[in-house]
């Protein structure tokens, strides 16, 4: 994991197996000539296969979400071992789309450590809904992530990204897209709860990034001034001139 990383997160998109094989290839393309990054499509799961079925070497595959189970009677999961044995490297677990739905910090920490076992990169997204002036939301970030790696060993540690995600600042219904200042701050609250539980050296080897409607206009000011290791991009990752324009601003 050493170069830095920008995430396609296509969500539930798009709607035809032509137009995700035109949105592989085109996404394929465009990372080509930009060499400094990794760039991970994280295709919605019955298109997972298209990156071989394509032959597709210059972007990294990524899975949106994974069972809590291993191979088994588990009707409509599949395992952290099927998507390793597809080629994938990443795995986003606990998006807020998902934690609307009901998951909580109990069953990611189960994904995150069964996503680890494979030898895949768990993406743990945090974030809070609100912010309120108290600094409640700290609170909160703080126990979702402790809560989060409950399972993981403090060797593991190391080897999972997190992404912060303000939920405010995410998808279609954002309010408004949070600055680099707040990236920054989370960034190192977050090292100070990952210093405080497994040491300093472990925090500081865990990569932060950021996600929540980035665009070409703010992607640069997060990589930048907030020193991200990379970016969470939804919407403008299924418009692949618009990730080419991400890409370039940030390159
Ligand atoms: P967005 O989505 O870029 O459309 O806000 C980001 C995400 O949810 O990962």
């Amino acid at each position: 994991m050493s170069r830095k990383i920008l995430i396609a997160n296509w969500k539930s998109n798009p709607e035809s197996l032509k137009k995700a094989q035109e949105l592989f290839k085109s996404t394929a393309l465009i990372s080509k000539k930009y060499k400094k990054f990794d760039v991970v499509v994280c295709p919605p799961s019955p298109f997972l296969l298209l990156k071989n079925l394509l032959k597709i070497k210059s972007i990294k595959l990524g899975a949106q979400d994974v069972g809590e189970n291993t191979e088994g009677a588990f009707t409509g999961k599949y395992t952290s071992g099927m998507l390793a044995s597809l080629g994938a490297d990443y795995v986003i677990i606990g998006h807020s789309e998902n934690r609307a739905l009901g998951e909580g910090n109990q069953s990611v920490s189960i994904k995150i450590n069964l996503t680890l076992k494979s030898k895949l990169i768990p993406v743990l997204c945090i974030g809070e809904k609100v912010r309120d002036d108290n600094g409640d939301y700290l609170s909160f970030i703080k126990s979702e992530i402790l809560e989060s790696l409950a399972d993981v060993s403090k060797t593991n540690i190391k080897n999972i990204i997190i992404a912060y995600e303000p939920i405010w600042a995410v998808g279609k219904g954002a309010t408004r897209v949070a600055t680099s200042e707040e990236f920054t701050e989370i960034k190192i609250f977050i090292r100070k709860v990952l210093s405080d539980a497994y040491g300093s050296s472990i925090a500081e080897a865990v990569h932060v990034i950021y996600g929540g409607s980035v665009n070409s206009q703010n992607a640069l000011s997060f990589m930048k001034d907030g020193d991200a290791f990379g970016l969470l991009v939804g919407r403008d990752s299924l418009n692949a001139k618009k990730l080419e324009e991400i890409l370039k601003v940030i390159n």
